[in-house]
């Protein structure tokens, strides 16, 4: 039995209090995190989104693989024209083929620094995990600013530099005790020993890579971006922007006389830049324990040592590339791993930083010179201002877009020496769009670089999961790689971290028509161009052609 989901989401302004500091913080339905969708597999979903705000807004399910439905998937003039002040857009789909948390947010200018939360959809099968679950609970990362997100964003546009600091990490939009006027907002989950629980780890942040630990216990890896992995267990995770990781977890420890562990997140940096390398923290409370009753936990550690608590080293690369190593799909008869065995289309990308002069048509107002920008083979995208899908899918000539992405690097390459090759450091503005027939199997290799050698990118494609085949350092090997690709079980996902001065190479049939975004999910590089777009065509089949547009697609 199919069930039919209603939500009604206003997009609001409301005051919210943290780190004694009070702003109007953007939300929906006055939520900070925002509502939690929970939904079973099979599901139609219909929320209907009210802009309350002066300004435009949408919504991206993240993850959701939306079947010929792109007109849901959110992402601001690619897939629709924004919901501009006061009016509505009602998403309407189909949650098909996928079991496990994913999440929602804003995907309009920085919206998504506050405006995100869990998608969760229940499995109509029981877990294929053997221990029973007492309870389960999102963790969703974030960030906090005390200042306002959309001054940070123009800082980023017109300098296109300095380090991006928010003031906190959060843990539901909870900083916790380690941020000065805190205490009071730190989250506490209670459990019962010899309990398991599911953990559903989200990561919301806009630019930040973390690693997350609960003191004394380990977490077994279950499931990562809605698709159920081999279990492993491991006493940290590695989670990037954008990507979502279930564990479990066992209450089967003893607690001191405080009755509780320290739940802890951090960042996973590459050089210890002066990023925000600041702590956030909760609490895990043993049920019937003597210090029950004390509301929160009243011995803050004064410095912190990330060993005592699990957490890896900031800049630990080695925990992170056996960490990935460790997640492989489950590939059993029941949850078979659909990885293409031979490829139509090989597409080599390099995803770098650049230097460049801003261009006229930029908002650089009073800056000369060089400054960052980011760019997938040396193009930055650049946003037009018209829906792309409606623009595709009506067939209207412009030229605000074209297909020519190029499919190979510019230049014959060395990223990741350790001194930048300086005339790959620039970059061209445009709006190039990669278009495959339906059902292409695609490879894409994104090669990362060791330029600023600071952080992965986290690369995330809309409306496809694809499988991550494999990975390495330095630069991709055409020749040689390829041979060593996992084609058994690899891992299924929809944002892979590509390692800094590294490669990651994924590979997905194109089986959704539509206009799909392809970004990095640190909000920064975005905005600097890291991303383009994969039009996929329709299939011969009225079953594999992009459905019409809804009646209330809001125009530009
Ligand atoms: Cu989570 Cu294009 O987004």
């Amino acid at each position: 039995c199919l069930i039919q989901h209603y939500g009604l989401f206003v997009v609001e302004w409301k005051n919210v209090t943290r780190l004694c500091s009070t702003k109007p913080l953007l939300t929906v339905n006055g939520e900070y995190p925002g509502p939690t969708i929970a939904v079973h597999e099979g599901d139609n979903v219909e929320i209907k989104v009210t802009n309350h705000i002066a300004d435009n807004t949408t919504i991206h399910w993240h993850g959701i693989r939306q079947l010929r439905t792109g007109w849901a998937d959110g992402p601001a003039y690619i897939t629709q024209c924004p919901i501009s002040g006061g009016k509505s857009y009602t998403y309407k789909f189909t949650v098909q083929y996928q079991r496990g948390t994913l999440w929602w947010h804003s995907h309009y200018a920085w919206q998504r620094a506050s405006v995100y939360g869990a998608f969760i959809i229940h499995p109509r099968m029981p877990f294929p995990f053997s221990a029973p679950i007492q309870d389960e609970f999102p963790i969703i990362f974030g960030e906090w600013w005390n200042g306002d997100v959309d001054e940070v964003e123009n800082e980023m546009m017109k300098y296109g530099g300095g380090p991006n600091s928010s003031d906190a990490y959060t843990i539901n939009g909870l900083p916790g005790p380690f941020y000065p006027c805190s205490n009071k907002d730190t989250f506490i989950k209670t459990v019962e020993r010899g309990k398991t629980y599911l953990l559903r780890i989200i990561n919301a942040a806009l630019n930040d890579e973390l690693f997350f630990a609960v003191a004394n216990h380990t977490l077994t890896v279950v499931e990562i971006d809605a698709v159920y992995t081999k279990p492993f267990t491991t006493t940290a995770i590695m989670v990037a922007p954008g990507q979502t990781t279930n564990v479990l977890l066992t209450a089967n420890q003893v607690p001191d006389s405080s009755g509780t562990f320290l739940m802890a997140a951090w960042p996973y940096l590459t050089s210890v830049f002066p990023f925000d390398n600041s702590t956030t923290a909760g609490f895990l409370r043993y049920k019937n324990t003597e210090t029950e009753n004390i509301k929160h936990p009243q011995k803050m550690p004064s410095t912190f040592e990330p060993n005592k608590y699990n957490l890896p080293k900031m800049e630990d690369t080695k925990f992170v590339t056996e960490f990935s190593d460790k997640l492989r799909s489950l590939a059993s008869p029941q949850y078979p791993c659909t990885v293409p065995k031979t490829i139509d289309k090989q597409v080599v990308t390099v995803v770098s930083l650049n230097l460049q002069d801003c261009p006229a048509n930029k908002t650089c107002k009073g800056y000369e010179g060089k400054r960052f920008f980011a760019s997938m083979n040396n193009q930055s995208f650049v946003r037009p201002s018209l829906s792309i899908l409606e623009s595709y899918y009506n067939k209207l000539r412009n030229n605000e877009y074209s297909t020519d992405f190029p499919e190979k690097p510019l230049k014959p390459f060395d990223y990741t020496g350790v001194v930048p090759v300086s005339e790959n450091m620039n970059t061209q503005f445009g709006t190039k769009l990669l278009e495959v027939p339906y059902g292409t199997n695609l490879e894409i290799v994104l090669q990362g670089t060791s330029f600023l050698n600071v952080e992965n990118h986290p690369i995330h494609i809309h409306g496809h999961n694809f499988f991550i085949v494999g990975r390495g350092f330095g630069n991709f090997n055409v020749a040689k790689d390829p041979a060593k690709y996992n084609l058994i079980d690899p891992p299924e996902r929809n944002t892979v971290a590509v390692p800094t001065g590294g490669w990651a190479a994924i590979r997905f049939k194109a089986d959704n028509p539509g206009v799909w975004f392809i970004h990095c999910h640190l909000e920064e590089h975005t905005s600097w161009g890291l991303a383009s777009g994969l039009i996929v065509q329709n299939g011969p089949r009225a079953s594999q052609c992009v459905l019409p547009p809804p009646k209330d697609l809001p125009s530009c």
